[in-house]
């Protein structure tokens, strides 16, 4: 099975419209090398019966392993050191003081393309390591630090949610001091219930309208962005603007920079932003 300019074409607008992921011109081999495989599975001839497929399809079955196939998931524990020490030093020290002086009673944060769940579990056993090594148990829970984890991907929430993990991805990032949140069975490592439990995760489509989710302190939206089209960029960025709560935090990945396309954010830094504040 190959590919034509039509079929590549179609299925490429069908990806853009449901998961707003733009593929570009030169990467027919995208759309070949991930969809074919799903084509032949669902006794698809060729890709237009398999595009045909995808759109007469009403149980929305079809477009999540669309979805799960043209989504990369790539995550680790910690990703980019010098982020998560900027959030132990500066930014979890701020919201503590936030809730000690009484001004809030609690702090929401947003991993808004959770992936498997790395990046929002870092963060709450983050938090939960600096509450017990500050001496701050008595008077802050770890359950006044909501957290939201939300992904397209309904296959990288089902991990994400069962907070089991392989060797493979506890190799990638978690320092043995971490590695205690964790229990082994037959190679399987399972997060401590108290870290599970102070994270709620859902399926969401970042495209969509998300005033619903209320506002957060912090958002983080990382490597995700990379791929969404330009105007789906744009409007992404004035929409966390409006979700953020006053002197909200937004981290985005390494490469992107929603300074580019409003002008909500500070950046944290000129130099090299690692994160970006809400003015
Ligand atoms: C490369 S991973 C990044 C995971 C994590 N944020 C990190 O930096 O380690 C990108 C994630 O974004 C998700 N994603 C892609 N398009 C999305 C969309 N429109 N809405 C929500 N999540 C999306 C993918 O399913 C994938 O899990």
């Amino acid at each position: 099975m190959s590919i034509g300019k039509e079929e590549f074409n179609l299925l490429r607008s069908y990806v853009l419209k449901h998961c707003g992921v733009q593929v570009g011109d030169q990467t027919t081999y995208l759309i070949e090398s991930r969809l074919i495989q799903l084509a032949k599975e669902n006794n698809c001839q060729d890709l237009n019966a398999f595009y045909l497929k995808a759109v007469a399809d009403t149980s929305g079955e079809l477009r999540d392993k669309i979805l799960n196939a043209m989504t990369t998931n790539e995550t680790s524990w910690f990703r980019d050191p010098k982020l998560w020490e900027a959030i132990e030093e500066d930014i979890a020290p701020r919201f503590i003081k936030k809730i000690q002086s009484g001004e809030v009673s609690t702090i929401r944060t947003w991993s808004t393309s959770c992936s498997t769940g790395q990046e929002v579990y870092s963060y709450q056993m983050l938090l939960d390591h600096i509450l017990y090594t500050k001496d701050l148990t008595e008077t802050i829970s770890l359950s006044q630090f909501e957290s939201l984890g939300t992904d397209i991907s309904p296959k990288v929430l089902y991990f994400a949610i069962a907070g089991k993990y392989d060797r493979l991805a506890m190799a990638r990032g978690l320092s043995p001091l971490y590695k205690e949140y964790f229990t082994e069975e037959k190679g399987n490592f399972t997060i401590d219930q108290k870290i599970r439990e102070s994270v709620k995760f859902k399926k969401f489509n970042l495209q969509k309208d998300f005033s619903s989710l209320g506002k957060f302190d912090l958002i983080f939206c990382r490597n995700v962005t990379a791929y969404f089209s330009e105007a789906v960029k744009k409007n992404l960025f004035d929409r966390i603007a409006k979700a953020l709560n006053p002197n909200g935090i937004l981290i985005v990945g390494p490469t992107e920079t929603p300074s580019d396309y409003c002008n909500f954010f500070t950046p944290n830094s000129n130099e090299t932003p690692i994160y970006y504040q809400l003015k």
